[in-house]
């Protein structure tokens, strides 16, 4: 810097602890966009304190470049593109190759790309002959956090997570693989079997064929449900530092293989408060039964005693619409006008639900509104896949974003194992009492 240019103190927030009067000036970490953050690593040393941050609801885990989410202004980018230009004009394949590289991929890269993951869509034989160990009403995420862990044994090189070549074979293998080994669920639930991947066929036409093929009769692939499903795989390609994707982040921080790694994703996102919701608003719409019902859960999502919420609506980030609700709700208003079922009960239920909590205060003072999950849960049901497989297809969206998240994180040049710390409230130091005096 010349001699006659201001000098400018580097960006800081200063603590100071008033029971000690010791202070530390803590560096501020600037994003490219969106809130930047304070660098709390000095505040131990310095004065002995740790972060305390339940449901790391201001806390940033990492820098990162993949999603940007604006929880406000409702905004959702991958790679900087607008969730609703990749939506309307993009595919899943090509979205997984920007969420993996940064960029959107030319033609002749684009083809590479997808010659890569067809090369990949078999499984071993071992691996079918699993399911056959689960119970046959096996929930179809047990078995799919099952045997996506399992490729650990069929892959041991993948244990090499420093070797850049061998985390992109592992990135092949997991989306090629994923629609496999989710039909392959499926099938086992319906107790028909296994279609075997035709890659002849583009990855959605693929998966569909897989679920829904019967080997006495020719299936013939329904364009409607492969544009669902290329939204629906769009929309729920990434989200930034999710509770499945710092799971993914937390898990791969140990280095260990990407499909163990992803299998922890998996069982986070199972969850009916993360991507369970889908499943779990089928089953609320059902318990709901009728739109005359709605009043009393209206009621009870309100009580604080009562544990029911409303599944499908709220977010931790987004405080006003989830912009991909915006963009699948289109869809799904479509879909049930080409199905003429709008006016069957549950989709009654859904729209006359998703009018009520829009016009209540409860939720608009909480700024609750309905998340992506609603609508897909609806849109599925209407394209007829069984309620227990729509967390299933979340995981096949969501294993580009992971995967994206995972080599971001190991590739960092000082990546280190996550070992979050904690304000111990138990006892202090006490001594063994003997069992005779107690
Ligand atoms: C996904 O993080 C992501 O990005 C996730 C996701 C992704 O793509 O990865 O977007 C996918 O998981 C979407 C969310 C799907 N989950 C659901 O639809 C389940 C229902 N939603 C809620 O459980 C809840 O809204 C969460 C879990 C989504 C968010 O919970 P928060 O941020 O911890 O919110 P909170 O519990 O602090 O709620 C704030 C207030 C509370 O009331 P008060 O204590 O202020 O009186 O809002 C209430 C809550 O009781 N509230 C609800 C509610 N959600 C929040 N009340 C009724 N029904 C709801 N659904």
């Amino acid at each position: 810097m010349s001699s006659d240019q201001p000098h400018i103190p580097a960006p800081t927030v200063t603590v100071t602890d008033n029971r000690t009067g010791s202070s530390v000036d803590l560096p501020i970490v600037s994003s490219s966009h969106g809130a930047s953050g304070i660098d709390v690593r000095p505040l131990q040393k310095s004065l002995d304190l740790l972060t305390f941050d339940p449901g790391f609801m201001s806390t940033a885990s990492c820098r990162s470049a993949i999603t940007y989410i604006d929880g406000g202004a409702g905004l959702l980018w991958y790679r900087g593109y607008p969730i609703e230009q990749l939506a309307e004009k993009s595919s899943f394949l090509e979205v997984s190759y920007l969420l993996l590289s940064g960029e959107l991929p030319s033609a002749p890269h684009l083809d590479r790309f997808r010659d890569l993951i067809t090369q990949h869509t078999m499984v071993h034989e071992g691996v079918l002959k699993f399911y056959h160990g689960f119970r046959h009403d096996a929930h179809p995420m047990a078995i799919l956090l099952g045997v996506v862990g399992a490729l650990s044994a069929f892959y041991p090189e993948a244990m090499e997570v420093s070797d850049p070549a061998c985390r992109m074979t592992s990135a092949y293998r997991l989306i090629g693989k994923m629609p496999t080994l989710a039909a392959g669920a499926f099938k086992y639930l319906r107790g028909e079997p296994f279609i075997y991947p035709d890659d002849s066929l583009g990855y959605i036409e693929n998966f569909l064929r897989m679920m829904f093929a019967l080997p006495a009769a020719p299936y013939r692939i329904n364009p409607v449900m492969v544009r669902a499903m290329e939204s629906i795989f769009i929309l729920h390609a990434d989200h930034e530092q999710n509770a499945s994707t710092s799971t993914v982040r937390l898990a791969g921080s140990s280095r260990v293989n990407p499909f163990a790694t992803i299998s922890a994703g998996i069982s986070s996102l199972w969850g009916p408060s993360h991507g369970g919701a889908n499943e779990a608003v089928l089953h609320m719409l059902q318990q709901i039964g009728d739109v005359k019902n709605i009043p009393q859960f209206i009621a009870r999502a309100k009580d604080r005693n009562d544990p029911f919420r409303l599944m499908g609506f709220g977010h931790r980030v987004y405080k006003q619409y989830d912009p991909r609700a915006r963009i699948i709700r289109k869809h799904c208003m479509e879909l049930l006008d080409e199905l003429d079922v709008r006016g069957q009960p549950l989709f009654k239920t859904a729209l006359e639900l998703e009018r009520i909590a829009l016009e209540d205060d409860y939720f608009i003072s909480r700024q609750l509104y309905p998340n992506v999950d609603f609508y897909s849960g609806i849109i599925l049901k209407a394209l007829g896949i069984d309620t227990s497989m729509f967390t299933v297809i979340f995981v096949l969206a969501r294993t580009a974003g992971w995967i994206a998240q995972w080599m971001e994180m190991i590739a960092e040049p000082d990546q280190r194992i996550g070992r979050p710390r904690q304000i111990y409230v138990g006892q202090t130091q006490r001594d063994y009492v003997p069992l005779a005096a107690r």
